[in-house]
């Protein structure tokens, strides 16, 4: 029996209320394997900022550190200025806890309705995984206006990509790719156009292959890699990219798979220095928040990320399976929140 120390960050819009149920399911199968979670709830996002004008205090930084991982709903809110609480609160967790790899799967899982033909463009199946660096690229802030408001206006958003960045994602993708069956990585970037950076990771996926010589390596610019997504995803197995072409390439793999409401993610910090956070690839959906409408799958799927991430893969895979026994059967008719989580917490 283990206790596992566990932020959770609710947040915005629906993300307390799915959250609520990643939770149910993870106390559910908790319960069945020896775990249970000393959980500490933190107060940030909309709510907080309005009250207090904080987005994340240095002192919730230094505790969340002490954690064992983090489960986060969703941060955004129309009633606060765009890029507020994106570049206050969830972008300085990545960045302080050092989330250089941002897994994000993309399976489409039996019974589960894709916008594609997928008999016809991915006969075997959509399963792939795309790492996102979560750490560098055009996220960090690298840039700014002059001239403001005169029509001499010039805005630049610098991507920053250094070598050790990009080899140390580029490095977890390699092992990624060598533990699954296809072993096949493919890096989309845009080395036509952005020819320095694009050039950096070109190289890098070249060297760091060395090291992994049983897996197979391609590229794709990134708008290729878009229409491959919706002509043939099946091509795909690990693919791994930058933080702003991983952010885009990610909703279309999740559109592609099911919905943005079955996209799971992890902000991994695979050294283990800083604690890992997991997190549906959604928003807050401030339209739906508050009506139990939101489907909590996404979460808890999520949930089974964060299991796996800490070394229980027999919890992980028992949750996984739960949700694709519900997805199996789960059919069109509409469920609220919690009985989508009630059902999969039944299973476990
Ligand atoms: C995501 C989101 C965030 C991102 C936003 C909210 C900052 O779109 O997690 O994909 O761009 O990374
Ligand atoms: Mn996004």
């Amino acid at each position: 029996s283990r206790t596992i120390d566990l932020a959770v960050i609710g947040g915005d819009g629906i993300g307390p209320e799915v959250v609520a149920e990643g939770l149910k399911v993870l106390e559910a199968v908790g319960a069945s394997e020896g775990l249970t979670f000393a959980r500490t709830e933190y107060d940030l996002g909309a709510k907080r900022w309005h009250a207090t004008g904080e987005t994340l205090p240095d002192s919730v930084v230094e505790e969340l550190r002490g954690q064992d991982a983090i489960l986060l709903g969703a941060i955004g809110d129309p009633t606060v200025p765009s890029g507020v609480l994106e570049r206050g609160v969830l972008l300085p967790l990545r960045f302080a806890l050092d989330h250089y790899v941002n897994l994000r799967p993309a399976k489409l899982f039996p019974g589960v309705a894709s916008p594609l033909d997928v008999s016809a463009v991915a006969p075997n199946g959509i399963d792939f995984v795309v790492v996102r660096e979560g750490t560098e690229g055009p996220y960090v802030g690298n840039g700014g206006t002059v001239r403001e408001g005169t029509p001499h206006e010039i805005a630049t958003e610098v991507s920053v990509n250094t070598r050790f960045g990009v080899e140390r994602v580029v490095r977890d993708a390699f092992a990624r790719a060598q533990a699954r069956p296809r072993k096949h990585l493919t890096l989309v970037h845009k080395h036509n156009v952005l020819v320095n950076a694009g050039h950096l990771w070109r190289r890098t996926v070249e060297e760091v292959g060395a090291e992994f010589p049983d897996v197979e390596t391609a590229y794709q610019h990134v708008d290729a890699a878009t229409i491959f997504m919706a002509t043939d995803p099946g091509r795909f197995d690990v693919i791994v990219t930058d933080n702003l072409f991983g952010d885009i390439i990610t909703d279309i793999a999740a559109a592609i798979a099911g919905g943005i409401g079955l996209a799971a993610s992890g902000n991994i910090n695979p050294t283990g220095a800083a604690p890992s956070m997991f997190e549906p690839v959604h928003g807050s959906a401030p339209d739906i928040a508050g009506q139990a409408k939101a489907d909590p799958t996404a979460t808890v799927l999520s949930v089974a990320m964060l299991l796996e991430h800490l070394g229980y893969a027999d919890a992980a895979a028992r949750v996984d399976a739960a949700v694709a026994a519900d997805l199996a059967e789960r059919g069109t008719a509409a469920r609220s929140t919690t009985e989508v989580g009630d059902a999969i917490a039944a299973r476990l």
